[in-house]
Order: structure tokens, then C-alpha cells, then sequence
């Protein structure tokens, strides 16, 4: 049977580097401290498919895939079937893409979690990116609101097969009302009461963001500059059963 990969623990760490052996080491060190690992575009162009499977391996962690897909939908397909030899737990999108792109996506996912024994990752679809204001949408013809925006693309991934999407900590209400209770809800943003906010100019804490209705909450410098990174995993991971 062919079923998503699950986790408990909802905090994945942004392991944002090209170092393939700083990576290794953080994901060592959150073994068992945080629910996973999110590896992106700056990681994935220095290293591929090898440095991925050389970093989930030495921590045991599941691996958030983070390469947000968009071409044509047969493109992207291959990409994600490929992409499934690395087991990644979930991996993204962009809902922009259309319906015919995202259903491809979806099914691609089921047919390479089939080549891997049955356990499929999760496609999860980037709306607008938070980069984005009213004015750059204009420039690329959308007249709505990013907010509005933000609800059509969540709408359509639901309809066409996508497990869930990324969204803001602001958003999570809204995307949850209009969603129900079993859409993957995949959040940035977040810091810990006490964190630095860094570049984040709208943050949320975990158990704010939890409440509202997050699934997963992707955190990178709160934890990867901390002195004892799976120590600030843990206390995160604490402050959601509290
Ligand atoms: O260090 P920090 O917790 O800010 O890292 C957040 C991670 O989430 C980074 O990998 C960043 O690229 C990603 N992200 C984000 N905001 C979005 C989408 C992704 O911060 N809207």
C-alpha cells in the first residue's frame, strides 16, 4: 500500500548551507531532538541527490526536500519521481504551476513511493512567496490581494491531489478554516519567545503557531546558531506538549 511518510515530532530545521559536512553534523546532533531536517536549493545545487542521502543517513532524520518545482507538468513529474529515490518526507511545489502540474506532481509521488516499497512523500505547494507584495504581483499581472492569492493557489493544490501547502504564521488561520483539519500546513516564520527574529518580519512562537493550526513549523537559526542545537530542538519540541 502506498501511504505517506508520517512523523511525530513537527519541527523541522532549515539546514540552510552548501557545507554538505556542516550539514552532516547538525543532522547527527538532531537525531531524535527535532522531528527532521529541511534541506533547500543552496544544499541541493552544491551537493545533489548524493550530499541528501549522505545527510539523512548520518542523522536517521526524515528530509524535507525543499527545490519548489515549476515547469510543465510531464517535467515535473520526472523530477519528483527521480526525487523519490531519496525518500524524502516531503517535498515542494509551486501551486502556480497550474492543476495539471500539481496533479502530475501528486501522482508522480505515488508511483515513486511504489518503485520504493510503498512509503510516498508528501507534495506540499508553495502559494505566493512571502518576498512578494501587492505591487510585485501586479508586475506579474494578479490583481487579487496576495491574501486572496494566497487562498486560490491553497485551493487548487487541495483539488488536485497536493498533501498541503507552505503558508505564513498570519495565514494559518484562514488557510485552516478553508481547508479543514487535515491539510498539511507547513510554517516558517517561527521563533521561540526570547529568539532574535533575524530577517522574519511577522513571527509567530511554536505553540502560537501549533494552536492556530500548523502541522509542521520549518525553524532554521533559532536552532542551527544555537550553542546546543538539539538542546534548542528539544525545549521547542517541549514548549508544544506544554
Ligand atoms: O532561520 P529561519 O528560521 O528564518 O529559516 C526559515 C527557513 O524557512 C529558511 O530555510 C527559509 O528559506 C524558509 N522560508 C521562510 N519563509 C518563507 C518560505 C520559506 O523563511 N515564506
Amino acid at each position: 500500500m502506498n501511504i505517506p511518510l508520517t512523523v511525530v515530532d513537527p519541527v523541522f530545521c532549515a539546514i540552510d548551507t552548501p557545507d554538505v559536512g556542516a550539514a552532516e553534523k547538525l543532522a547527527v546532533d538532531l537525531k531524535g531532538a527535532a522531528g527532521g531536517i529541511k534541506l533547500g536549493k543552496e544544499f541541493f545545487t552544491a551537493n545533489g541527490p548524493d550530499g541528501v542521502i549522505r545527510v539523512r543517513d548520518a542523522g536517521g532524520v526524515p528530509v524535507f526536500l525543499d527545490l519548489k518545482f515549476h515547469d510543465i507538468p510531464n517535467t515535473v513529474a520526472g523530477a519528483v519521481r527521480i526525487a523519490c529515490k531519496m525518500i524524502p518526507y516531503m517535498m515542494t511545489i509551486h501551486a502556480s504551476g497550474g492543476p495539471a502540474m500539481i496533479r502530475a506532481a501528486a501522482d508522480a509521488a505515488v508511483a515513486g513511493g511504489d518503485a520504493n516499497g510503498g512509503a510516498r512523500p508528501q507534495i506540499i505547494a508553495v502559494t505566493v512567496l512571502t518576498s512578494l507584495d501587492q505591487a510585485d504581483l501586479k508586475a506579474v499581472g494578479v490583481s487579487d490581494t496576495p491574501s486572496d492569492q494566497v487562498r486560490r493557489l491553497a485551493a487548487l493544490a487541495q483539488q488536485n491531489g497536493a498533501d498541503g501547502i507552505v503558508c505564513s504564521p498570519h495565514e494559518i488561520e484562514v488557510l485552516r478554516q478553508d481547508l479543514g483539519p487535515d491539510f498539511v500546513l507547513v510554517v516558517p516564520g517561527i521563533r521561540p519567545k526570547g529568539t532574535d527574529a533575524g530577517d522574519q518580519k511577522r513571527v509567530m512562537t511554536p505553540e502560537e503557531a501549533v494552536q492556530l493550526g500548523a502541522t509542521h513549523l520549518v525553524i532554521g537559526r533559532p536552532i542551527t546558531q544555537a550553542s546546543d542545537p538539539a538542546a534548542a530542538a528539544r525545549a521547542i519540541f517541549d514548549s508544544l506538549a506544554a
